[in-house]
């Protein structure tokens, strides 16, 4: 296992692999590995020659200050649980520094709209912050494949869509939404959860389920309606938004047509720990 802390050594070898023309897979990820990223790591793995997992808190795409200073650093126990999966991978550690230099800003991108829903509405500036770092990193690792979760399903469209503006020479790959046993989303955030916000966060995916079910036969009003009573009637979950979204353009929708697919969208405060979900609905 080889830990690269600097951008520069990192793209040298990575620049020597493609000259041995092996194909390179990335995983880029904030660290606080868990299944889910080990999912996403697995399918690298089995795609390509040789594979970067970067760790990397990014300042940039956080709008809130204290869920940056929050957010849970663990490198070590990373290592430890990549190198179950393989010794082979290389790891991409950098510095705030090493990344951004002294200006630690981001780019403004057009993702041709979608930045404005969900999230974007939510988090402000979040999907340049992801934009700047991502083009970063495609850049210093290039990848030929780059592996991302449909847990952040928004996040996924808008990098298909800067890769595609940008024309950057990399296949992006979605992955399938890993979960507990009780259905709640693996996410980094969820060690912060106290064990009583905890035990009810599977009433997420629980209503997102029975949703779906629901949006079989009822107008996605009705349904989203229904969401909203729903938590409403839940005394440690707070909604922020539940909406119903056409999957391409991820604008929500007020009524349904058989040649589209729909997605049902979700965000949620259990305590002051932010999750996300969604479900595909057709
Ligand atoms: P992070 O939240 O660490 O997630 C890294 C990748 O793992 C993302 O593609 C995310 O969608 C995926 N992932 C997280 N939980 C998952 C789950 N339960 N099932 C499947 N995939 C899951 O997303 C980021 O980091 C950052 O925004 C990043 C892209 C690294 C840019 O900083």
């Amino acid at each position: 296992m080889r830990i690269y802390h600097k951008s520069s050594e990192l793209k040298s070898t990575v620049e020597e692999l493609k000259t041995q023309n092996r194909s390179i897979g990335m995983v880029p990820t904030m660290g606080a590995l868990h299944q889910g990223h080990l999912s996403l790591i697995k399918q690298a793995l089995d795609e390509n020659d040789a594979v970067v997992v970067s760790i990397f808190v990014n300042p940039t795409q956080f709008n809130n200050p204290e869920d940056l200073e929050k957010y849970p650093r663990m490198l070590e126990t990373d290592v430890e649980l990549l190198k179950q999966l393989s010794d082979d991978i290389m790891v991409f550690a950098p510095s705030v520094e090493d990344i951004y230099g002294t200006d630690v800003e981001s780019t403004s991108f057009s993702y041709d709209g979608l930045e404005h829903e969900m999230e974007g509405r939510f988090r402000d500036g979040h999907f340049d912050g992801v934009g700047t770092i991502v083009k970063r990193l495609f850049e210093i690792a290039q990848p030929d494949n780059a592996y991302f979760g449909e847990k952040d399903f928004q996040q996924l469209m808008i990098i298909k869509k800067l890769v595609e503006k940008y024309e950057i020479p990399v296949n992006v790959v979605g992955c399938p939404i890993y979960r507990e046993d009780d259905g709640l989303a693996m996410s980094s955030r969820n060690i912060r959860l106290t064990p009583a916000h905890r035990e009810a966060s599977p009433f997420i995916y629980k209503t997102l389920q029975a949703a779906k079910v629901k949006f079989g036969t009822e107008s996605a009003k009705a349904v989203t309606d229904w969401v909203e009573s729903e938590f409403a009637a839940n005394d440690l979950l707070e909604l922020e938004y539940f909406i119903i979204a056409d999957e391409q353009t991820l604008k929500t929708i007020t009524e349904k047509t058989n040649s589209n697919t729909y997605r049902g969208f979700i965000a949620v405060y259990a305590g002051d720990v932010r999750l996300i979900d969604n479900i595909a609905l057709n």
